[in-house]
């Protein structure tokens, strides 16, 4: 008796220790340590599929990776960093790169297909989340988090998807290993009109405020993963100097004849598929059709994640929503940006994405 109530006393004093342990934690510390918890219970329930507790108030924060590369991440998007500049690359390894809502999902989906041999059925059964893991949030989509890339078979081919600048790449890409990169880029009109309403439905990111806003912040680049033109105009040199490695994308083109690019970008990945594995890919990816796939529209996140009564990950899917949303003046000025940041980076790119 005397035994079992010391017990009792110990168990409630280490309670009350692991409460305030807790307690003093920074929230996305609390949130990382749960998510390990459950993944090392093998509990595979919604909080890992959206890797958020809902308590978690998401935030900007001014983070400085290992390597001394300084950007705004939204907080959870900061745990993983210093995790990924050491991730160990393989050769035969894909990497979508986008900044966030040029057309990441769609390129997951159109390149995990081209990996796979156009096989639709496979791709219908798993979400798109768990067959093409987000680097930035792995531990919040696969049970063993980093491990279970690592541990990836190798008969798979691993098509990994990462909004993080060139800079902050794992250092084996950066070092020279080869592996093929498909870099998205987008009308960053559409792209600033797309994130303000993401901003508005996704329980990750902070509240916009208003459009006005919203716009300002997105030109000074005080939105999470910085600047917008940093971002996509130094894939743009990266992709002058190797053109074997990286395939420059945009989602304007892929609008444009989405079935020429997937021919095209199976081409790049050295993959050979056939007319009617190429036809069935280019159906299977329109707007139309993804929206109502369930591994792919994210609804099986759920409100936790996405709350659907502001605004919908699968929004429009068009090119030219900003003329809906941009003022005269705002349009001007940010035409001038623009004008401003290509001029100064020699570049002239972006005038061909159509404004
Ligand atoms: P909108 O908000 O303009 O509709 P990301 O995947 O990088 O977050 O980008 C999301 C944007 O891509 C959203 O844009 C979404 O609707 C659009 N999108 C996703 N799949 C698409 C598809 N198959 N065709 C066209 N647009 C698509």
């Amino acid at each position: 008796m005397l035994v079992l109530t010391v017990a009792g006393i110990l168990a409630a004093l280490s309670g009350v220790v692991l409460y305030f342990k807790l307690k003093s934690m920074r929230l996305v510390d609390r949130v990382k340590l749960q998510m390990a918890i459950h993944a090392k219970l093998r509990i595979p329930q919604l909080f890992q599929l959206t890797g958020l507790d809902t308590r978690m108030k998401p935030k900007l924060t001014q983070f400085t990776a290992s390597n001394g590369y300084k950007i705004l991440l939204p907080s959870p998007f900061t745990v993983a960093v210093n995790e990924i500049l050491k991730f160990k690359v393989r050769e035969d390894d894909v990497f979508i790169v986008a900044y966030p809502k040029a057309g990441t999902t769609w390129m997951q989906e159109i390149v995990w297909l081209i990996c796979n041999d156009g096989n639709i059925k496979e791709a219908n059964k798993q979400l798109l989340t768990l067959r093409s893991p987000f680097l930035e949030i792995v531990d919040c989509h696969l049970r063993n988090g980093f491990q279970s890339l690592e541990n990836w078979s190798r008969n798979k081919q691993r098509v990994i998807k990462t909004h993080l600048p060139y800079e902050l790449l794992p250092e084996d890409i950066r070092k020279g290993k080869r592996c093929k990169i498909i870099y998205v880029a987008r009308n960053p009109k559409d792209l600033c009109v797309s994130y303000y309403h993401f901003h508005r439905c996704s329980k990750m990111l902070k509240d916009p405020g208003t459009w006005p806003e919203f716009f300002a912040n997105f030109c000074s680049h005080r939105v999470g993963f910085g600047d917008w033109f940093d971002h996509t105009l130094k894939f743009w040199e990266k992709y002058q100097e190797d053109k074997e490695k990286i395939y420059f994308e945009t989602y304007e083109n892929l609008k444009k004849d989405l079935r020429k690019e997937v021919e095209s970008m199976s081409k790049f990945l050295e993959k050979k598929l056939s007319e009617q594995q190429l036809d069935a890919i280019s159906e299977h990816c329109t707007f139309d059709s993804m929206s109502k796939n369930r591994s792919t529209n994210m609804s099986m996140l759920g409100q936790n994640s996405i709350s659907t009564k502001k605004s919908k990950f699968m929004r429009k899917g068009q090119v030219g929503d900003w003329r809906n949303y941009f003022t005269i003046n705002q349009s001007l000025a940010f035409d001038e940006l623009y004008q401003e940041k290509s001029k100064e980076r020699d570049l002239i790119f972006l005038l061909e994405i159509e404004f």
